[in-house]
């Protein structure tokens, strides 16, 4: 594995009035690399991964990404959208467009594709997430896990540099969260750089390089998957462990 650094967070602070949600945050994802998130709720999770592409500001620190700051504003703020894709836990997919048309949205408007170029690549996508034969459907005809594989297509479609996946599996009814971490699973072994938040432990044995454990705010604990799932070094980390295996 290469050990590029592609996005680096070096003393990121961040508040919501009085609350200091992000507390001096160093983290570096390298290109090809696979960072799982966990810790309990409120731990500032979803903020850290918001922060990334810039839907949070932040108050001090520096986040880059290829070696470059986060823009905050104009063409340069469209361009870090498309670098880095983000699949949230409500898909938010279009309701009143076809499966296709989601995915083709983005790279029609921002990449500035074809229709050809973008519905040939959304097809070749849809493939991949398992899905081509759904393409023409509406979001409300498929499964929670379809239309979850179907807003992953859409992210790859920009050709993110990295994927944020923020709890993508947490609205799922059981037996569709398989299918979508089978899809993710697939993506980490091609070699897509991705930050996965995610409560499936299964996931961040199999799939991650790193996995980092967050509590209000900081970042408590950062090992391999094996190390820290066998030996974590921390009180709250082996607190927070206990709980979520063992029920
Ligand atoms: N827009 C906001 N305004 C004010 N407070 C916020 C906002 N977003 C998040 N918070 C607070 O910041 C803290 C961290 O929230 P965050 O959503 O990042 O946690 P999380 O680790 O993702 O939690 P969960 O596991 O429940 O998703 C929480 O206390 C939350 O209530
Ligand atoms: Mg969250």
């Amino acid at each position: 594995m290469t050990s590029t650094p592609l996005v680096v967070l070096e003393n990121v602070n961040k508040h919501f009035g009085d609350l200091h949600v992000l507390r001096d945050i160093d983290l570096t994802v390298n290109s090809g690399e696979v960072v799982v998130v966990i810790g309990p709720s409120g731990s500032g999770k979803s903020t850290l991964c918001r922060t990334i592409n810039r839907l949070e500001t932040i108050d001090s620190g520096t986040i880059t990404l290829d070696g470059q700051p986060l823009p905050a504003e104009g063409r340069g703020l469209a361009k870090l959208r498309s670098d880095v894709g983000m699949v949230f836990q409500s898909f938010n997919l279009f309701a009143h467009k076809t499966v296709l048309q989601n995915v083709t949205l983005g790279p029609l408007k921002v990449l500035r594709q074809s229709k050809s170029e973008a519905e040939a690549r959304g097809m070749e996508l849809l493939d991949r997430v398992r899905i081509g034969n759904q393409a023409h459907k509406y979001p409300a005809q498929l499964s929670g896990g379809q239309q979850q594989r179907v807003a992953i297509a859409r992210a790859l479609a920009m050709n993110p540099k990295v994927i944020l996946f923020d709890e993508p599996t947490s609205a799922l009814d059981p037996e569709m969260v398989q299918e979508v971490l089978d899809v993710m699973t697939d993506l980490a072994s091609e070699g897509m750089t991705m930050v996965v938040v995610t409560h499936e432990m299964g996931f961040a044995r199999r799939a991650a390089n790193r996995v980092v454990f967050m509590a209000d705010g900081q970042i408590v604990e950062e090992n391999t998957p094996d190390e820290f799932f066998t030996s974590p070094r921390s009180e709250r980390a082996k607190d927070f462990l206990s709980k979520i295996l063992t029920h």
